[in-house]
């Protein structure tokens, strides 16, 4: 493991580099509106940026700026397991689970995952998985079992992420309890809700008869030593590493889940496919390279146009669950606004993500992406063969992003929204009113993303390429977008809070503000004494 740190901490605020002045200057004198074609290759994958701003001038200020990054060598150091995960002290090398060749340790725990699903296959073992985890424990293998389940799976697979006791009652109801394997992942094993949805799970086990609950329990962690504390046997413990973070880790044994589900073969063709695209990121000229330009992109979006958030659109219904894995990845990974160095980034940094699989989201919120006062840049994504035999089906899908994406960027004057209006016979009086509530401001950016079709290997190159797309983004902002600080507040104030209403000392209200004090009365009382 290669650890030599190429440190970013001593580096001047983004706002202040005279690379960033240039850049955003080029970027503000570009335009989304150009005619020219821009489509990269990446691992089979189409990126078709010519919905986003671009001139050769801007093409030229962005190479300046990721070298004044120190671009090349920050990156090689992630390949290579260095230290880029700065205020944590560790590496975030969750490429080297995917390398065809992994080191002794990886793929010896490979080896012992797919050997657990070959003994459950052959004893035609565990119809139900329910998998328990939240976040990077959850997402990764919800959206692998959904793309490739999504017509059926052989085994009944059900996800628990929520805290919220209806969410472990609605995942255990009406399942076989002596046919079940419940699936724990927790990297830390220390979060309330995978271990508190555990133990429901594990006493309903228990509740049903079974002798030996925990023989049906599996944990995948970054500490064994708890799992095997908190029961699960030795045997049944898949190791996770420390230099993997949390919402990057279903390319570990987190996804046993969508193994047993759909198949061995489906993690190692996403494996095979994100090894494709960190390829293509090691190897691109800049100008080439899919995800630095799509993280150029983000950020002329976000720092320079001032889009407060990305919008995801899908257009396949199997990669809804798309929508939250990215907003994980980008939201968890971008929301910051300190640097590395300790002082403010001095531009907006990471959007709100948000979204939904197309064509729902047009008859949800498109609207106000075509007409609102805001808009946001959409990435589309469309696979352009379907699994199915309707055809007409997916030329309609086709069409439509098609057609909202061309709305988007082209939008409609009032001229031409008069000339409909009077064309169709409506007076004029009244056609030169309507043509300005017709007109569309177009101009709006977009990303078109184009899978051949979706199978596990364009599935794993997509979502490498959305983790380094956030890399650079993050480089070029100055920020750490592997920890995640914030989150971790909230879970310590949480504890505290739970501990007061499961009828520990009085609040003390210099603790909390006059809401907080008085709602944790109220459920105090409702939860000690309910009607
Ligand atoms: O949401 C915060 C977080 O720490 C995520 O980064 C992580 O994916 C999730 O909680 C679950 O953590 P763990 O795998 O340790 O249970």
């Amino acid at each position: 493991m290669l650890l030599t740190a190429i440190s970013l901490t001593d580096h001047a605020a983004l706002s202040e580099m005279p690379e960033w002045t240039a850049f955003s200057h080029a970027a503000r004198n570009a335009s989304t509106r150009s005619k020219a074609l821009r489509i990269i290759n990446a691992a089979g994958i189409d990126l078709d940026l010519s919905g986003q701003t671009y001139s050769p001038e801007l093409a030229e200020a962005t190479k300046a700026l990721l070298e004044a990054r120190q671009f090349g060598a920050r990156r090689d150091m992630l390949l290579s397991g260095g230290i880029v995960n700065e205020t944590e002290g560790r590496a975030a090398w969750h490429t080297a689970l995917r390398e065809a060749a992994p080191e002794p340790d990886i793929a010896a725990e490979r080896e012992r995952m797919n050997n657990f699903i070959r003994v459950a296959d052959s004893e035609r073992r565990w119809r139900n998985i329910v998998h328990i985890g939240i976040g990077g424990s959850d997402w990764g293998v919800r959206l692998a079992v959904n793309a490739f389940g999504y017509a059926r799976t052989w085994r009944n697979v059900r996800f628990v992420a929520n805290i919220d006791g209806h969410a472990i009652t609605g995942g255990l109801a009406g399942l076989d309890p002596h046919d079940t394997l419940v699936v724990l992942a927790s990297k830390s094993f220390t979060t309330a809700e995978t271990l508190q949805n555990g133990q429901r799970a594990l006493e309903w086990l228990a509740s049903a008869g079974i002798e030996n609950p925990n023989e049906q329990i599996v944990a995948i962690t970054a500490r064994p030593e708890a799992a095997k504390a908190w029961g699960v046997p030795e045997a049944h413990i898949f190791k996770l590493w420390d230099w993997i973070g949390g919402r990057f880790s279903l390319w570990s044994s987190v996804s046993l889940t969508t193994a047993l589900a759909v198949g061995p073969e489906v993690m190692a063709g996403m494996l095979a496919g994100a090894a494709a695209t960190d390829a293509h990121f090691a190897e691109a000229p800049i100008e080439r390279n899919a995800p630095v330009q799509m993280a150029i992109a983000g950020i002329i979006n976000r720092s320079v146009l001032n889009y407060g958030s990305l919008n995801i659109a899908p257009y396949d219904s199997r990669l809804a669950t798309l929508v939250p894995y990215i907003q994980q990845l980008e939201m968890e990974s971008l929301g910051k606004s300190v640097d590395l160095a300790g002082n403010p980034v001095g531009v907006p940094t990471g959007p709100a993500v948000w979204g939904m699989a197309g064509t729902d989201a047009q008859h949800t919120f498109f609207q106000w992406l075509h007409q609102g006062s805001d808009g946001a840049p959409v990435d589309f994504i469309v696979c352009q063969a379907a699994d199915h035999s309707w055809s007409s089906h997916h030329e309609s899908l086709l069409a439509n992003c098609l057609a909202q994406r061309e709305a988007l960027l082209n939008g409609k004057t009032y001229n031409e929204a008069l000339a409909e209006c009077l064309a169709t016979g409506i007076p004029a009086d009244r056609a030169s009113w309507l043509a300005r509530h017709k007109a569309h401001p177009g101009g709006r950016p977009s990303t078109l993303i184009v899978l051949p079709r979706l199978t596990p290997y364009t599935l794993g190159a997509l979502l490498a390429l959305y983790e380094h797309k956030v890399f650079v983004q993050a480089l070029v902002w100055g920020i750490n977008p592997f920890d995640q600080w914030g989150v971790e507040y909230g879970k310590v104030l949480a504890k505290g809070i739970a501990g007061t209403l499961s009828g520990g000392p009085d609040v003390d209200p210099s603790a909390h503000n006059a809401s907080t004090t008085h709602w944790i009365n109220v459920f105090r009382k409702s939860l000690n004494h309910p009607e």
